[in-house]
């Protein structure tokens, strides 16, 4: 196994990410598609063995305080081996000193966290897709129900107005 990670964006198998996305059920875009968005993307890792595309992940950002991210994925017979966190690390690394936000499946909840990731209250998303889509995210865990309010935290004014120092 020689393990390497590009972070360029020309001389990529694109044809390779739309699968790999695909095969985790993450996007369903073909390779043009797939070599459009990475390429806008602000920051991309892509891992490699040898001269197999085995990896990818890219950033959307503003390079200097704010950033997300998404398609961080690992092919499964390479999984458990630390090459997750290798990508996820040299994506992290190209957004140093953003804010960096993410939304991801819950089983890969507690894997954020141990890259110092926590859990939003207010985090909001408006997503593309028919009802049927919807559902299907609410049920995994992704939406939580329209409407949805957390018990102890009813919506209402800030008391004492936003002082607080975070951009948002
Ligand atoms: C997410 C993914 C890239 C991680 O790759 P991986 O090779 O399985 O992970 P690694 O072996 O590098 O593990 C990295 C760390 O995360 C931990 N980890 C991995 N999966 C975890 C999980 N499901 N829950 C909790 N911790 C997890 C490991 O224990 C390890 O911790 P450590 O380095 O502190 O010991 C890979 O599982 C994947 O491609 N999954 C399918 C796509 C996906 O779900 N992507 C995330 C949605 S954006």
């Amino acid at each position: 196994m020689s393990v390497y990670i590009k972070t360029t964006k020309e001389d990529i198998d694109y044809e390779a990410v739309a699968a790999l996305l695909n095969s985790f059920g993450m996007s369903g875009r073909n390779a043009d598609e797939q070599e459009k968005i990475f390429k806008s993307s602000y920051a991309v890792s892509f891992l490699y063995d040898g001269d197999k595309l085995i990896g990818c992940a890219r950033a959307l950002s503003d390079g200097v305080c704010e950033a997300a991210l998404y398609n961080i994925a690992l092919a499964r017979e390479y999984h458990g081996r630390k090459l997750g966190r290798m990508l996820i690390e040299s994506i992290l690394e190209q957004v140093r000193g953003c804010n960096i936000i993410l939304y991801t499946h819950p089983r890969t909840v507690a894997m954020y966290e141990k890259f110092g990731f926590r859990r939003q209250k207010t985090g909001m998303a408006i997503y593309q897709g028919n009802a049927d889509d919807l559902k299907r995210m609410e049920k995994t865990g992704f939406l939580l129900p329209e409407g949805y309010r957390f018990s102890d935290n009813e919506l209402g004014r800030p008391v004492g107005g936003n002082d607080e120092k975070t951009e948002i």
